[in-house]
Order: C-alpha cells, then sequence, then structure tokens
C-alpha cells in the first residue's frame, strides 16, 4: 500500500549536470551592454534606475525592470550617488511587490523546519516569459568552486572521503532478482491525473487487490467523487478526499520487467510546490502528466497559473534528464493525434529549453481512466489507427537505470520520520543516496549528532537485510532520543559527517522573476527536505551564461535569467555539501511569494555570520 511522505519538508534543486543545451543569450546580453555602455555618461531621453542601473525611456514613471519609482530616484540620480538612494530610500519607495515578499515570507520563515503546507505559500504570482533555456543556462557554470573555509560547519573532507572502504556487502549483489531501483516521480497540473494514473498502474499491476478497489469506488462515490476512486488509492487523508487534490506526496511501489518502480506522486496544485518538491528531489525520471482536454492543458502551461512548467523546471534542476511525457485524458478529446502533435509540439520547445535532450523525452498518448496505452497496447480503434509507440510501461522499462555511488560512506538526507512514542521506537525513510546500511550499522544524525544503530530495515515496504544507494528506505533506528531525529535533517556514517552551515555561497539561475533579488532579499531556501528562511548578503558576481565567467562583480540586483554567484545567511544551520562533492546536499532553490524564483548549487560552505 502507499506510504505517504506526510511531513514535508522542501528541498530541492539542482544541478544542473547541464551539459545540454542551447539558451538564447540574446536578451541577456542586451540588458548586459546597456549595462555596460551605460556607466559613464548621462545618457539622453532616458533615465537611469539607481537599484537595477537599467536606462529606462524618459517618459516612464517607474522603472521597467525592477519597478523603482521614478520621482524620488531623479533626484538622487542628479547628486549622481546612487548609493545614497539606497541608503535614504524610504518604505514608501520600495517597490510593493518587494513589501509584499517581506511580511509574507517571514512569517513563514521562523516556522519549524518541518514543512507545513498551506495558502500561506500560494500567494499570487506572477510567471512571465516564454519558455527559455533556463536551467541549461547552469549548464555552463563550471562547478569547481574551491571550497570555502568552514568553522561553523563539519565537513567531511575529500581526503578523508578517499580513505573509505566499502564493505563488501554493500555493492549490489548481482545474484539478487536482478531488479534495478527506479524513484520515478509523477508530476505535473492539478488535475492533469496524476493520482489516477499511478492508481491505475498499481492496480492493474497487482498492487491494490480487487477488493481494496472496490471499497476505494464505494467510498468515493458515496462521497459524490466517484471519478476519484482510483486516486483515493494515492490520496488517503480526509482533507485531500475532500478536496479532491492531492497536498502531500504519496509513496508507492510496482514492478516491470526491469525496475522495482517507486512511485512519488506528488501533488499538482502550486499551493504544494514545497511538498512536490521533497517528494521528488528523490526521482531517477520523472513522468510529466499532462491534461489533453481543451482548456486544461492550456491552462497547465500557462506561465502565470499552470503548473506543468514550474514543475518541469524543478525535475530538471533535480538532476532528471529523463522524462515520460503522458498525454492523458485523450478520451476526453477522442484520442486525437492533432490534439496529441499540437501539444507534443508546444511541449517539446519547452522541455529543450529546460534542458531536457530530444533523445530522453518519450511521448505516450493515454487514458489512464479508459485504461488506454498502460501496461498493454490501446484498444481504442481510433488511438490504434495512429499511434505505433510504446505503451507507458514499456516506456518506462526503457528509462536508462540510474547510476548510484554504493562505494561512498552511508547518506540519506531524511525524508520522513514515524515516532512511536510508546515504544520509544523512531524510523527514518528516504532515499539512501550514497553507500549501503544494514542491521547494526552505526549511524550518525545530523544536525542534531547522535550516534545510534540500525535495528532493522523496510524496502517498498517489505522487511529487507540490506539497503544500498538508490533504495527508498525506512530505517528503524535505536539509541536515539527519538525527537531528535527530523524530517530534513541527514543520516550518515559517523566517521564521514556531512557539513553543517548557515552561510553559504550559491551558484544560481534566476528564473522568470517580476521583482529582482536585491542584498537583503528574504527568501524561502530548499534544500533536499528542509526549508529554512534565507537573507541574500551579498550578490558576488554577474555570469556569462556562455562562459560562466564573471561579467560584472557586485551587480546590484538580479532580475529574470541573470545566473549569479551569492551569498545566503540561514535562520538555521542546515546539512549542506557542495554540489561538487556531493550532489543531493548541493542543490538548492529559492523560493518566494509561493514560486520558485531561482535554482542553484552550493559552491562554497562559508564562515558563520558575525
Ligand atoms: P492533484 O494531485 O491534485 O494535482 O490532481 P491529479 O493530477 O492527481 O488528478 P487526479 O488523479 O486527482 O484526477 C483529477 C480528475 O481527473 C479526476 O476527476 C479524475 O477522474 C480525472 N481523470 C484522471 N484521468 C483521467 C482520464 O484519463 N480521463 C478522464 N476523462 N478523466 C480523468
Ligand atoms: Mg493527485
Amino acid at each position: 500500500m502507499p506510504r505517504k511522505v506526510s511531513y514535508g519538508l522542501d528541498y530541492d534543486d539542482d544541478a544542473y549536470d547541464y551539459e545540454d543545451y542551447d539558451y538564447d543569450y540574446d536578451e541577456q546580453e542586451t540588458y548586459e551592454a546597456a549595462q555596460t555602455k551605460q556607466q559613464p555618461l548621462k545618457k539622453v531621453g532616458v533615465w537611469q534606475c539607481p537599484i537595477c542601473t537599467y536606462d529606462n525611456e524618459d517618459d516612464t514613471s517607474a522603472c521597467d525592470i525592477c519597478g523603482v519609482l521614478r520621482s524620488p530616484l531623479v533626484k538622487a540620480c542628479s547628486n549622481g550617488s546612487s548609493d545614497t538612494v539606497k541608503v535614504n530610500r524610504s518604505s514608501s519607495d520600495v517597490p510593493s511587490k518587494l513589501k509584499q515578499e517581506k511580511s509574507t515570507v517571514l512569517p513563514s520563515q521562523s516556522a519549524s523546519k518541518v514543512y507545513v503546507s498551506s495558502e500561506e505559500d500560494a500567494v499570487s504570482s506572477k510567471d512571465g516569459g516564454q519558455p527559455q533555456s533556463l536551467t541549461s543556462n547552469l549548464n555552463s557554470m563550471n562547478l569547481n568552486a574551491k571550497a570555502g573555509s568552514s568553522k561553523n560547519a563539519r565537513t567531511r573532507g575529500a581526503a578523508s572521503q578517499a580513505k573509505y572502504k566499502p564493505e563488501k556487502w554493500m555493492l549490489p549483489d548481482q545474484a539478487e532478482d536482478g531488479l534495478a531501483q527506479l524513484n520515478l516521480a509523477i508530476v505535473g497540473h492539478v488535475d492533469s491525473g496524476k493520482s489516477t494514473l499511478s492508481g491505475r498502474l498499481l492496480h492493474l499491476l497487482g498492487q491494490i487487490t480487487h477488493k481494496e478497489m472496490h471499497k476505494y469506488e464505494k467510498e468515493a462515490k458515496s462521497m459524490g467523487k466517484g471519478s476519484f476512486a482510483y486516486a483515493w488509492a494515492l490520496d488517503e487523508s480526509a482533507e485531500e478526499r475532500e478536496r479532491g487534490i492531492t497536498m502531500t506526496v504519496a509513496v508507492a511501489y510496482f514492478d516491470t520487467n526491469k525496475y522495482h518502480v517507486v512511485v512519488l506522486d506528488s501533488p499538482g496544485h502550486r499551493d504544494f510546490v514545497p511538498n512536490m518538491i521533497t517528494g521528488a528531489t528523490q526521482a531517477d525520471a520523472a513522468i510529466l502528466v499532462i491534461d489533453a482536454s481543451v482548456g486544461a492543458f492550456e491552462a497547465g502551461i500557462d506561465s502565470f497559473g499552470g503548473q506543468t512548467k514550474e514543475h518541469a523546471h524543478l525535475i530538471r534542476s533535480f538532476g532528471v534528464d529523463q522524462i515520460i511525457v503522458a498525454i492523458n485524458k485523450m478520451d476526453v478529446v477522442h484520442y486525437s493525434r492533432d490534439r496529441f502533435d499540437a501539444i507534443k509540439q508546444q511541449v517539446t520547445m519547452f522541455l529543450r529549453s529546460c534542458g531536457f535532450k530530444d533523445s530522453f523525452m518519450t511521448w505516450v498518448p493515454l487514458s489512464a481512466m479508459e485504461n488506454q496505452n498502460l501496461i498493454a497496447p490501446p484498444n481504442d480503434p481510433q488511438l490504434l489507427s495512429w499511434y505505433k509507440g510504446p505503451y507507458l510501461l514499456e516506456a518506462i522499462d526503457s528509462l536508462q537505470p540510474p547510476t548510484r555511488d554504493y562505494s561512498k560512506p552511508v547518506l540519506m538526507p531524511i525524508c520522513d520520520v514515524v515516532r512511536l512514542q510508546s515504544a520509544g521506537q523512531v524510523s527514518a525513510c528516504g532515499k539512501l543516496e550514497t553507500g549501503g546500511l544494514r542491521s547494526g550499522s552505526k549511524v550518525l544524525v545530523l544536525p542534531s549528532g547522535d550516534i545510534g544503530t540500525v535495528r532493522s530495515l523496510e524496502r517498498n515496504s517489505q522487511s529487507c537485510s540490506v539497503a544500498r544507494a538508490g533504495d527508498n528506505v525506512s530505517i528503524s533506528l535505536q539509541g536515539f532520543d527519538v525527537n531528535q531525529v527530523m524530517a530534513g535533517g541527514v543520516l550518515c556514517h559517523p566517521d564521514f559527517p556531512v557539513a553543517v552551515s548557515n552561510n553559504l555561497e550559491l551558484k544560481i539561475l534566476v528564473l522568470d522573476i517580476a521583482t529582482p533579488i536585491l542584498v537583503g532579499s528574504q527568501l524561502e531556501f530548499h534544500i533536499h527536505h528542509v526549508k529554512e528562511a534565507a537573507r541574500v548578503s551579498k550578490i558576488s558576481s554577474l555570469l556569462d551564461p556562455k562562459t560562466g565567467n564573471v561579467k560584472k562583480v557586485m551587480p546590484r540586483c538580479l532580475t529574470a535569467k541573470q545566473s549569479a554567484i551569492i551569498e545566503v545567511v540561514l535562520e538555521e544551520s542546515v546539512c549542506v555539501e557542495e554540489f561538487s562533492k556531493c550532489k543531493a546536499l548541493g542543490r538548492a532553490f529559492l523560493r518566494s511569494m509561493g514560486r520558485t524564483i531561482a535554482v542553484g548549487i552550493v559552491t562554497k560552505i562559508l564562515d558563520q555570520p558575525e
């Protein structure tokens, strides 16, 4: 049966393994060129924004880029000192969006690190822009930044890691059933049919019995939600069922010819993107579910209100490069080839811009409701007449097996914790990123720093003797204070602790934002399964998106599509590693006002701020 990731931290980001893409840099270059040109001369017919230095047309009263009002700034410019403007800027000069951002983000920052999904996350936001290769922009970021010293951080040094010798049992045993583990995130816009598809697959593959299915159907019908019967297999909470939406990631399992698949059914509603992140950050590959019906596809792909694009960006930035696009609800459009082709064309362009390669995209038209093209070829004559590609299960089996770090010290970001207070027992759940574990293994849990022992292990809801990199496991622990093991923590080898820090240097790619990022901007920082309040303490440099070289030192602000090196100070320390050392702990996302505004990687762990 599915397991709910009921807490939920946020997390994420990635990684650009960005080896792939081409990016349209024209706009970026135009902006840079304008910046360079404008420095020495005061131009006629334009006024320069003292915040972002953009040259605005003389007849505008607010900066086109960052929205700062002109009139108080004209005086300041005439004094020739834009710094003065910064210092003297009263709160009334702050663009309303910035003010909103401060007041909205701060309260949630003081919240516990354990994610609380709520409408607070859902502040309406503007998601402008056309498809762009934003993720690919990080392609050019070389990940060789040297590690900063970290007085405040316990770091497992490269040298000591090199000395680590894995034991024989930690390496995969070919004699086992031969199926590889595949963590498969199901993502996409709200109501596209992710849970219905997941439930249908589980039922068809024998993970949900007919009796259980009958029960879901009866219950769903009695609540007037008959069409949600398959989704109910994943949407277990009363609130999810009542509202007809997924709120937290559900974890379920099925086997194919090639894989033990761990299904991570994500919420599509924008309020729950942080939850989507915490689950989908464990993904090796993804199914992007798209609703083919007229109006629904258009709403999902819309940059302002749709989640298709944000999910695709996020999933790519988690390092996922293989994606199956399931064009669902084809029954509603009578299995029309024209509709399929039109959607495919539009989404292909967008996915390319995110950095997905054509050869790693698979397109499958299907209907979860009518069981067309899921685990067998379709039998609908219309679909059969034109579709000759793989059915969904075949597409899953065609995915390349992920590579795993078996020979590194064990490391698992804790995604979920199950406590049995009365028995003093605690289990940590998550995906083992590196190394292996078995009963009796000693483990260190950070940031608390407690050491204990593995009592027993469960994989795919069944007890197992050994767990290895890639496995999604529940680890029953002993020797720990049950309250010291928390989602968002990291379980690691006692001799190879990860770093714990609140001061980080990041290399980021800014997404489509309307409000620029400034020094002092308050943001939500997401890394693996943690969400933490953060402040931008420095914008060190703007990078050339093609070469990754520094284009400008200490720019005043960052706008859409720019890549940059920045420093952030977090309210609380988190477990973190430089991306070059550990991808899983080195990918970060910045969010504000309910939207992901930047994706990036940790390039340095810095000293604790004064
Ligand atoms: P969130 O998790 O809230 O983002 O939604 P979801 O993507 O999981 O969608 P869900 O599975 O809850 O389905 C939403 C609605 O779409 C339900 O009423 C389903 O019955 C319906 N639906 C799902 N798949 C199909 C399909 O193939 N055809 C038709 N006609 N309806 C479908
Ligand atoms: Mg759902």
